[in-house]
């Protein structure tokens, strides 16, 4: 699809959901949002700054290894089922994350080797991605006022929620449904690095926001000059993952023109809308994300949407970390 329609939602994270009152009439309120205030700093002092205040992770070996191994035409399923299964703890994440509701697997998959067999090379791929990032972060578990399991079942939802749109869109995508689900998986990553490397400094920024009714996103960069969608943006560069899956994640939060002109973006905007209200229980409001205009850009109908949200709902009840 090559159009641009007027109109496409800019949907903004920490932005008030749809009020059930305004729920009553079925009509696209998510164009009521008033547009995000367009990005003060230039991008290139946002990577300068977040160089000089942060320590950007390196992509997990074991990822990178698979990803070289799906490349390859000499290695097979057991190959890369052996190769997760020589990291004791991360394959027994993976195995939990495999048997789980979610993947609906009829017998209980009992090594790698065998989990890798049956779901294929591409969704273990996601899964092992999923574990091995989880896992580098893990020091943050027990952090106090930052409820980081939350921040990963947000991320694991968004990216099923990806997939599934991208499964069921009737656009040609750039992206994959499993680069789209690497997407949701990373998009606010950002968050979780900055915690990290700043600390209480990002604590406080983190608690304030949704004190005072601020958008974290726009807090973020008043406080610091950079946000976690370029944090989050820098990460996918450095562990070379597609432009497309960068941008998405960069522009997640807007500016709108950058949602309403790239069907990618769009795609991963909505799914964060929409996989935050399906956790909060905003059923109506989750399946009025997406009005005409916005279906139509993403190439999905109605019908679609009705089945994207079901499946967010049951992959919210399944999901495991
Ligand atoms: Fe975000
Ligand atoms: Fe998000």
């Amino acid at each position: 699809m090559t159009f641009k329609p007027e109109g496409i939602p800019g949907p903004i994270e920490g932005e008030p959901v749809a009020r059930p009152k305004a729920l009553v009439v079925r009509q696209a309120t998510p164009l009521l949002i008033p547009a995000p205030p367009i990005r003060s700093m230039s991008t290139f002092r946002a990577k300068q700054l977040i160089r000089d205040n942060l320590s950007i992770p390196t992509l997990p070996a074991v990822v990178q290894k698979i990803s070289n191994m799906i490349q390859d035409p000499d290695s097979g399923a057991a190959e890369i089922g052996m190769l997760v299964a020589d990291d004791a703890p991360l394959a027994a994440k993976v195995l939990r994350i495999a048997n789980s509701a979610y993947y609906g697997l009829r017998e209980r998959c009992l090594s790698t080797e065998q989990a890798t067999s049956v779901l294929g090379v591409k969704v273990l791929n996601n899964v092992v991605r999923q574990a091995a990032v989880i896992q580098q972060f893990a020091h943050l578990k027990d952090c106090p006022g930052f409820d980081i399991d939350d921040i990963w079942r947000h991320s694991i939802l968004v990216a099923h929620a990806s997939a599934e749109i991208a499964r069921r869109s009737t656009c040609k995508l750039d992206l994959t449904p499993e680069e789209f689900h690497v997407c949701g998986l990373l998009h606010d990553l950002g968050k979780v690095i900055m915690l990290d490397s700043m600390g209480t400094e990002y604590l406080t920024v983190y608690q304030e926001a949704p004190a005072i009714g601020e958008p974290l996103h726009i807090l973020e960069e008043k406080r610091f000059g950079f946000n976690h969608t370029d944090v989050g943006a820098m990460v996918s560069v450095r562990w070379a993952l597609p432009a497309q899956v960068s941008a998405a994640i960069q522009y997640h939060h807007g500016p709108r023109e950058s949602v309403q002109e790239d069907p990618v973006v769009a795609l991963i905007a909505n799914a964060n809308l929409v996989s935050k209200r399906v956790s909060e229980d905003q059923h109506e409001a989750a399946a009025l994300t997406f009005d005409e205009a916005t279906m139509s850009f993403l190439g999905i109908d109605s019908e679609a949407v009705e089945g994207i949200i079901e499946y967010v709902d049951q992959a919210k009840a399944e999901l495991v970390l």
